[in-house]
């Protein structure tokens, strides 16, 4: 049987190409070596405020987004977290058996914390719903961002507990292991290449959204920062703005960072950026084309619909057995 993996993804905003190139391109390459459980967390969304008619848009356009990108549902599970009720039936459970400084711990939490003038409970009790949202789904592997890494420990710590208290021996849950993609490059900033490309930069300029136009998308890489050389070379210390370009460039294209270097070190920056817009372009356009297509369409409904269904199949039982194993109910 293969190994099931479980990984979830906040619908908040569109994904950039930083998103895409560590994140999302994994997803679908793991589809065939893997049962793959894809979640759009809209309960993990609402541990900030949101607004009410752009969540429920960006949760269907996030599951929209995913098919678009190559999730097969024929081959994986995609489904939403607020359709399955067990999810927050278990994170209950997960939260008498989670200490309040484990909570206190968690780096995200200080972080979005010190951002928000008023900070939900909601906002430090967010890893143990993440917790069971692996746990459910009897889940091996947590392909997830170095950011994650922590909330991957506490629920490895959630599941061993769990266990010795409750199992009488047995391992009621399994324990997941997290899987960094450290191979995938790191999407700079195209306005501070030292920076990390993230879509919550106030200045749109600096990133590439997936949904972007065509012509949105020249006009961002033609205004890239670079330097004032001319030269297309890689050197990360020196040249981190041509050298970020060159790392799109070469995952989008599929060819080498060399082989990039050889066609254009005396292009000029004018020609490289052109060509390369165009590349990024070619991409995503199709994707694109798909995702407008379901956006709107039933057939999206109906592949929710059925993700939603195998996830509450799945989900209950282990939410069952772990309430056997508590002494909940009759
Ligand atoms: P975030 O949108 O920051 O929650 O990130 C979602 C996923 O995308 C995580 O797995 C991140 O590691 C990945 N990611 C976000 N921004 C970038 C970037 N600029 N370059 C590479 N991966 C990224
Ligand atoms: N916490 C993750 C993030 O902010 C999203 C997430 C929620 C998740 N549940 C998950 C990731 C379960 C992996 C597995 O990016």
């Amino acid at each position: 049987m293969k190994k099931r993996i479980f990984s979830g993804v906040q619908p908040t905003g569109i994904p950039t190409i930083g998103n895409y190139v560590g994140a999302m391109k994994h997803f679908v390459d793991l589809q065939d070596e893997y049962d793959c459980i894809y979640c759009v967390v809209d309960q993990h969304a609402i541990t900030v405020p949101q607004n009410p008619t752009v969540l429920k848009e960006q949760t269907r356009s996030l599951a929209a987004l995913y098919i678009a990108l190559g999730i097969d549902p024929k081959k994986s599970t995609l489904f939403i977290q607020s359709e399955v009720p067990a999810h927050s039936q278990a994170a209950w459970i997960a939260l008498c058996n989670v200490g309040i400084g484990e909570l206190e711990r968690m780096t995200q939490y200080k972080d979005k914390s010190a951002k928000q003038e008023t900070v939900s409970a909601g906002l430090l009790c967010y890893p143990p719903l993440m917790a069971v949202d692996i746990a459910l789904y009897d889940t091996h592997v947590v392909p997830v961002g170095d950011d994650q890494k922590q909330h991957i420990e506490l629920t490895r710590d959630f599941v061993n507990r769990f266990n010795s208290r409750y199992g009488q021996g047995q391992d009621l849950l399994v324990l997941p292991e997290p899987l960094i993609q450290s191979s995938g490059a790191r999407v700079m900033s195209l306005q501070d290449p030292t920076k990390k490309m993230s879509k919550s930069d106030s200045n749109q300029k600096s990133y590439v959204l997936l949904l972007d136009e065509p012509s949105v998308i020249r006009k961002k890489i033609k205004s890239a920062v670079t330097d004032s050389s001319g030269l297309v070379y890689y050197d990360k210390e020196n040249k981190p703005g041509v050298s970020n370009l060159l790392t799109i460039f070469s995952v989008f294209s599929g060819r080498s960072i060399q082989d990039l270097e050889q066609e254009y070190r005396e292009a000029g920056y004018g020609k490289f950026k052109t060509d390369l817009a165009e590349t990024i372009i070619s991409v995503l356009e199709p994707i694109q084309e798909r995702y407008n297509a379901l956006l709107h369409s039933q057939e999206l409904d109906r592949i929710l619909d059925e993700g939603a269904k195998r996830a509450n199949d799945i989900a209950n039982e282990t939410l069952k057995r772990m309430e056997k194993a508590i002494g909940l109910g009759r």
